[in-house]
Order: C-alpha cells, then structure tokens, then sequence
C-alpha cells in the first residue's frame, strides 16, 4: 500500500525554530524611528513585551520552544505532510506533490504557530490583554484560541468588509471569549478619521493595525500589549516549524532533495514559515526554486518598490524596509482577506533583493480554479489564501510534464476555506472578477512616499 500521509510522532517535533537573521550573507537594514535613526528595544516597550522584543532582534540561529509552547502545540502538531496523489493524477504530472496541511489547527490554519507563543510570552511578562487587527478573520481566531488558553483578555479590530462577509469568524472568536469589532471603529482616534472621511470605507488592515496598536498603548493600566500575527522578524520564525517539520517528513517520505517550494504571501508568515528551513539550504548551495505567492490586484513582491514605510495607516509603527506600494495604499475587496496588505515583511523582501526566491502573481479567478481542482481531487476545501499556492503548484507540476520531469514541489496549505465559501459561490456563478492592480493605481498610492528615507535593495 502506497502511503499518503508522512506523520511524524509528537515526540519527533521540532524544539527550536530557526531564525534566518543568523545566515543572511549581509544583513538586512534596519527598522527606523520618527527621527530617522534606527529604533532601539525600548522604543517598542509600549507596544509589545520586551521578551519578544529581545526575540525581535536576536541573530541567534536557533531558538528554544518553551515546554509550555510545545505543549499547546501538541493538540494539533506535528501536522501531517500529505501527498497530493489525487492531484497528480488530475494533471497527469510527473511530479511529485506534497503540502503541508497548517488547516488541521483549532482555528484552520498556520496562525496558531505564533498566535501561541506570542500569547504565552506576553503572560509571563506580566501582561493581561492582547489587542489586535485581523483580515479574513483568521489571525483574530488564532489569537482568541491562544489568549483563552494562556488566560489573557483578546479584542480583535476585524477589517470592515471581512467582518461583514464572514460573521462566522466573529463568532468563534467570541466562542473562545474576545471580543470583536469591525475597522474603522469608533473606539480610536484612527478609526474616528477614517469613518469621518470615508464612511463607507471598507478598511485595510493597515488601519485595523492603528486601531490595535491605539488601543494598547493608551490602556492606563499599562496592561495591554498589541500583538502582529505576521510581517515582524518574531512572527515569522515562530512559523518555521513548518517547513523544519516539513524536512524530517521529506526524509521519511524517501526524497532526497526538494525541487520548488511555495507559499502565499499577505504579510509573508506561513511563506516564511515552509521556505525559510529551504532558504539556508539555497544560501548553502542547494538548487531549490523558493517561490511566494501574492494576488495580482495587491502586488507588493512583483509590483511595489522596495522602500522605507509604514506598518499601518495612522503611521504609528517604526519605518519598516520592505516592498509597499504605500501604507496609505486600500486594496481592492478580494476575496482572500488575509492577503491584502499593502507591504511584506522585511525579511522576505530581503529575500527578494538577494534572489532567494523568485515571487509570482495571479489573478482571483485563476487561484479559484486551482482551489476547486485542489478541492476536487484533495477533498479539503482551502482558504482562498492558500489557493494561490496551489495555483503556483499546478503550475509548476504542468511545466514539469511539459518538460517530461519527475521535480518534486512542496507547497503550505496555509489553511482551509470552511468559512470562505462566499468567494467560491461568486465564482461558480462566474460573477467573481479580477482586479489587477493599474500602474495609475499604484502611483497614486505611492504618491507622498518620497519624504521616507531612501531604502537600497
Ligand atoms: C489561511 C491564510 N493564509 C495566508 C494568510 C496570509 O498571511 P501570511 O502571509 O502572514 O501567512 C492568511 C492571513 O490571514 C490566512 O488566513
């Protein structure tokens, strides 16, 4: 009997994450202040813990899970690496298709991994209460699983438009007891301007990501942290037992090498998460493609110039090196919510600028062909997110009968799209449309950029 699943035993988990600052063959530039200095440690105390501060700029290669973290993480992990054999069968490819399945977590998808520790961190730093943003919905989840498991407060600012197209994610955040508002709220200044200039906005995260950090900051009691589930050095090598994971299951599967690995990017956690484990075996000399994923009508990685900006939209974090096409920048209403961000974290972009990995585009409807293939040949329905990784995957295993190749593709099934099936029913339909974003578009929103300090690739 063929095997489908490659399990690996709790007991095989991995202890430590891997952080890529300790491997770049030059680093990558540094978070700036108002004053255009680099930030300093302290400089973040009013946002986040200093434990996970310390974790912000450490340059160890690897870091210790703590025993409570690797606990919780048992309820779920180590999550199973499937092969795709249904789907090979589908493309008749060569092709040897695995996926890490990040969807069997409470929440449904890879936002747990960090959710987790970052919850856990700020409670032994004394903290009471998290505030945060949220796209889809996802992140919000995650975070109000962790917080009820580590005994913190949660409240979740949901961008707008998700917040009305997804009720279900509100509910089970409050299930796991936080609360959630939709973004631009009337709790925060932030929030108050935008509803006063635009009324009807749909909002971004970015302005979701004022709200939040608003909201702690001005806590009296200096109880309340914020908390980022993607984009910040922290996050994303919290997410590399993915891909670590992903490696002692490759072994176990019988492969030696892996050809292309792939990913979605929003702010580039779950990407960072599978690849980076691949990025230092690609800086050690492995031939590996490294691809991450974005929709084209939020083009931060192929479109966007590489530039010092703003995390959020009130300009309340630090300047952040990274491509943006400007944090004033409101995305076109797609329907993967947790992809329209208008930058990428900083260590991917420093990726991208020494050509570590080669990112990719597609438009919605191209992504919703490649999640109903996924769907009917995989069975799990996947999070209109991931289906951009499956998109690229498809792609991949096509060019690989074309050139009559047995490669071997690796992609994250960043989560599943139990919640997300508005986006499907629009598409059988036919009424779901692309946006590819226009250049006019793009310059508009980078308009008033040019007073931020030069970034170098
Ligand atoms: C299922 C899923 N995949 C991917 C993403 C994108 O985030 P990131 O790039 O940080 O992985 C999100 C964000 O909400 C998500 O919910």
């Amino acid at each position: 009997m063929e095997t489908t699943k490659f399990l690996l035993h709790e007991s095989d988990m991995p202890r430590q994450w891997y952080n890529i600052m300790a491997d770049f063959p030059r680093p990558p530039l540094p978070p700036l202040g108002p004053d255009g200095n680099p930030i300093t440690p302290d400089m973040l105390a009013p946002v986040f813990p200093m434990n996970l501060i310390e974790q912000e700029v450490c340059t160890d290669r690897w870091v210790d899970i703590p025993e409570e973290v690797l606990n919780i993480y048992k309820m779920w992990r180590p999550v199973p690496l499937v092969r795709a054999r249904g789907l090979e069968k589908v493309l008749g490819t060569p092709a040897r298709i695995y996926y890490k399945n990040e969807s069997v977590s409470p929440a449904g998808s890879h936002k747990p991994n960090t959710a987790v520790p970052q919850a856990y961190y700020n409670k032994i730093f004394g903290i009471k209460r998290i505030t945060t943003e949220t796209g889809a919905g996802q992140w919000g989840c995650a975070l109000a699983f962790a917080c009820t498991l580590m005994g913190l407060e949660c409240k979740v600012y949901m961008v707008r438009i998700s917040f009305d197209q997804k009720p279900f994610r509100r509910l089970m955040m409050e299930t796991w007891g936080a609360q959630c508002l939709p973004s631009p709220s009337t709790e925060t200044q932030a929030g108050r301007n935008m509803l006063q200039e635009f009324p009807d906005t749909p909002g971004s995260l970015g302005l979701a990501i004022s709200e939040a950090i608003e909201d702690a900051v001005t806590d009296p009691t200096g109880k309340t942290r914020y908390s980022l589930g993607s984009v910040l050095n922290h996050v994303l090598m919290h997410q590399t037992i993915i891909g670590l994971e992903a490696k002692k299951q490759l072994v176990l599967a019988g492969e030696k090498k892996v050809d292309t690995v792939i990913g979605c990017v929003g702010g580039g956690s779950n990407f960072a998460g599978i690849a980076f484990p691949f990025v230092l075996d690609k800086m050690n000399g492995a031939d590996i493609d490294i691809i991450p994923v974005e929709p084209t009508s939020c083009p931060t990685m192929t479109r966007a110039p590489f530039s010092y900006d703003h995390g959020d939209l009130a300009e309340m974090t630090p300047l952040l090196p990274m491509h943006s096409l400007g944090h004033k920048f409101m995305p076109p209403p797609i329907h993967a919510g947790g992809l329209r961000y208008h930058g990428v974290a900083p260590l991917i972009s420093h990726c991208i600028n020494l050509g570590l990995v080669s990112p990719r585009a597609y438009d919605q409807v191209d992504v919703y062909d490649a999640a109903t293939t996924f769907a009917r040949s995989e069975g799990i329905i996947p999070a209109p997110e991931s289906g951009h990784a499956i998109a690229a995957a498809i792609d991949e295993a096509r060019k690989a009968k074309e050139e009559g190749k047995e490669r071997v593709i690796l992609f994250n099934l960043s989560g599943h799209g139990l919640m997300d099936l508005r986006g499907y029913d629009l598409y059988f339909r036919g009424e779901l449309v692309n946006y590819p974003l226009p250049e006019a578009e793009i310059a508009k929103s980078l308009h008033n950029m040019d007073k931020y300090p030069k970034a170098q690739a």
